[in-house]
């Protein structure tokens, strides 16, 4: 094959203008463009032909991993049947209908009805949306706020950059509106008082979210959103109980509970959800990335029958429902949902995630949870992090612009092993595909390991 890769990256500098970049560093050329050109397994190859193995499934997205020929096929045969139809006014395609009920089939208990989307922030638009709409058609115009936690992640539109909680998706740009409120996130690592422990300290959490209601009105809350497992905001596993004790807030007050299920949906944590993995009650469950392994961009919000009854007595007010996108349900990203669903099932993903990453996480731990600038190692199903501090004993953090975690992570990307730095806090993030083996397992503990060793004797 022609090697392209100047002309190509002459140009991604010049007219690119990418997600989550530094932009300067970008377009002076102060940072490599990498071209990706192929992928299969847990791997991607760039143009140069360099192959790594990829631990972050492209942004905890790719959940069968690359290269998947019944996906590429059923997004080829839905393209040449028919590419488009939308799905206004009851309109619908054979895969369509029935990716809503594959959904429906292995959403948790009570789930009902699925809204198609593109993103996971579209998705979360929706949520707000069916929110206010359902609390207007109750009779409660005044329940509105929405409390999200510090360090979620839900998008980065202008109201679902709003609920997310990390400064580098607010600062300037006028974030976050009104009415999204943000409560303690579920850290334990970083709680404030180090004396109490996990149970104590998601007691703590649970009784700081009531204040918060008392302190605004519980009249006027109308939800609460969380991802079952803290993602984008570390990687952080919820502090035990602590789901069971924010679920009792949430029932005494009526107040809705959203479960940011885009990362966990659909095996990462080892179950089919996040939910039933914590033992939440969510009235609205957000999916995208593991719906389709992003094969096709697709995302969904799952509504409860509790909240679907309201909702339909809405449209018997007011008439159909004032929201719809164009591509909703797009017929070529339906087909690889189902077919995504079925290879989940076929290969028994889900359990590999659990086992495996059960695996991985341990191996981690061997290799640097005894290490003097490794603070925690944690995790849950096919996700971990690894956090890193100045001093253990203290849990001094290092300053951010030490760039300690982005070091870590070049360091092995250069071994040829893709992390994440995590963007707020010295924090390698792992989240590999579901398919992730043993023996591929140890080549990422490997690199991890060789990685924290270099930038440490480089300090
Ligand atoms: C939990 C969660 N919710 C929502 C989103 C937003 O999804 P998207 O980037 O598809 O808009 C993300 C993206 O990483 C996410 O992790």
């Amino acid at each position: 094959m022609l090697d392209r890769s100047n002309e190509l990256t002459a140009w991604d500098r010049d007219h690119f203008f990418h997600p989550s970049t530094h932009m300067g560093m970008h377009a002076r050329g102060e940072m490599p463009t990498r071209v990706i050109a192929g992928g299969e397994g847990v791997y991607i190859t760039d143009t140069t032909g360099k192959t790594s193995l990829d631990a972050f499934a492209g942004l905890y997205c790719v959940n069968v991993g690359y290269g998947r020929q019944k996906i590429a096929d059923a997004i080829a045969s839905q393209a040449k049947n028919l590419a488009y139809y939308h799905a206004y006014v009851g309109h619908g395609t054979e895969a369509s209908i029935t990716l809503s009920k594959m959904i429906i089939d292995r959403a948790p208990e009570g789930m009902s009805r699925v809204y198609f989307g593109l993103s996971g922030s579209d998705a979360n638009e929706t949520n707000i949306k069916l929110i206010w709409y359902y609390n207007n058609i109750l009779g409660r115009p005044e329940k509105k706020k929405i409390i999200s936690r510090w360090r979620g992640y839900h998008g980065s539109g202008v109201m679902t950059g709003s609920l997310t909680g990390l400064e580098l998706f607010h600062n300037a740009f006028d974030l976050p509106r009104a009415p999204i409120l943000h409560t303690e996130a579920p850290y334990y690592f970083r709680r404030a008082d180090r004396s109490m422990s996990e149970e104590q300290f998601a007691q703590d959490c649970a009784d700081k979210l009531e204040e918060m209601i008392l302190a605004e009105g519980p009249d006027t809350i109308a939800a609460f959103i969380g991802e079952p497992i803290l993602g984008t905001g570390g990687i952080v596993p919820p502090p035990a109980t602590y789901w069971q004790k924010i679920q009792a807030v949430l029932d005494k007050y009526d107040i809705l509970l959203v479960a940011d299920e885009v990362v966990t949906g659909f095996g990462r944590l080892g179950t089919m959800f996040g939910s039933d993995h914590y033992g939440m009650k969510p009235d609205l469950i957000t999916i995208a990335k593991g719906l389709t392994s992003a094969y096709a961009p697709l995302s969904g919000t799952i509504v409860s029958d509790k909240m679907w009854q309201v909702l339909v007595q809405g449209s018997d007010k007011m008439g159909a429902l004032g929201h719809g996108w164009t591509y909703s349900a797009h017929p070529i990203c339906a087909a690889a949902g189902v077919a995504n669903l079925e290879l989940i099932d076929e290969l028994d993903l889900v359990t590999n995630a659990g086992e495996t990453g059960a695996y991985f996480r341990a191996e981690l731990t061997k290799a640097l949870g005894d290490h003097k600038h490794v603070g925690e190692v944690r995790g849950d199903g096919m996700m971990a992090a690894v956090e890193f501090v100045e001093d253990r004993d203290d849990r001094k953090f290092f300053e951010p612009s030490a760039k300690i975690g982005p070091q870590i992570a070049a360091a092995m990307a250069a071994r040829g092993v893709i992390g994440r730095a995590m963007p707020q806090g010295d924090i390698l993030g792992f989240a590999p595909p579901l398919c992730l083996t043993r023996e591929e397992a140890d080549v990422v503990v490997k690199a991890a390991a060789a990685a924290v060793d270099e930038v440490f004797e480089g300090l």
